[in-house]
């Protein structure tokens, strides 16, 4: 089976954390886009839900398959957000951000009573660090924040190429927020929250991809099935 088709099935497993009433944070990415379809027909059919979208590209998807949105300024509390991940660990720290959209993603997760990480088994590492880190950063003295980013990111024992995002002509991506992001090719990451601390000491640094004790599950479909890992408990069948 695909990996397409393990995304569907962790989307559709999510549904059932839905329910009538709920204001759900909706992610960004493919994944994330299967569950965004499915809650769509489930709004159709009666599902009284309100959605409040990580990117600008999460709202026009969402705005075309039906789902009610809303702001976090107009809701600033919800009950659950579920999105996809680059990468997890067994303790549900995350790399996000490969879509660019980490800086919503993580304000949306963070007002979320409960956030939901829908992946296919690719996903799942031993350690983070196989997927570059995208950190994201101001325009403004770029150069500076790079080599900020670069000399403390190397005391929290992190090393390796720093690249500006850009697209396939060469121009930098801009951030919904307006920003550019960095992707950082560290490898392995042995400590996930020394470098998190490490990063938020760079001023030029918007936020960064790593998600630490955010998600509180993840769905996870594969060629074993569809597991469902709660973060401080062992793994058991969905
Ligand atoms: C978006 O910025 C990311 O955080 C996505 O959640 C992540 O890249 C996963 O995307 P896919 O579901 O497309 O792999």
């Amino acid at each position: 089976m695909s990996a397409d088709r393990w995304k569907a099935q962790a989307a559709e497993r999510a549904l059932d954390f839905v329910k009538d009433g709920m204001k759900v944070g909706l992610g960004t990415g493919s994944t994330a886009a299967k569950f965004i379809d499915l809650l769509g027909a489930r709004a159709n059919g009666g599902l009284r839900v309100v959605g409040v979208p990580t990117s600008e590209a999460t709202r026009a998807h969402a705005e075309r398959v039906g789902i009610p949105l809303t702001t976090l300024d107009e809701a600033p509390f919800l009950d659950l957000t579920v999105d996809g991940a680059d990468e997890l660990d067994d303790e549900l720290r995350l790399i996000k951000g490969g879509g660019g959209a980490l800086l919503r993603e993580k304000i949306v997760a963070t007002a979320s009573d409960r956030m939901i990480v829908i992946a296919d088994a690719s996903k799942r590492v031993a350690r983070l660090g196989r997927f570059p880190l995208p950190v994201e950063v101001l325009r403004f003295g770029l150069k500076a924040t790079m080599h900020m980013v670069e000399a403390l990111a190397a005391e929290a024992g992190c090393e390796g190429e720093i690249r500006l995002r850009t697209g396939a002509d060469g121009v930098p991506f801009i951030t919904d927020s307006g920003h550019y992001l960095l992707d950082c090719a560290f490898g392995s990451i042995m400590e996930p929250e020394a470098l998190d601390e490490a990063l938020k000491l760079v001023p030029g640094v918007v936020e960064n991809g790593l998600f630490l004790g955010i998600a509180d599950a993840a769905i996870i479909a594969g060629a074993d099935g569809v597991v469902l890992i709660e973060r401080q408990s062992d793994g058991e069948d969905a």
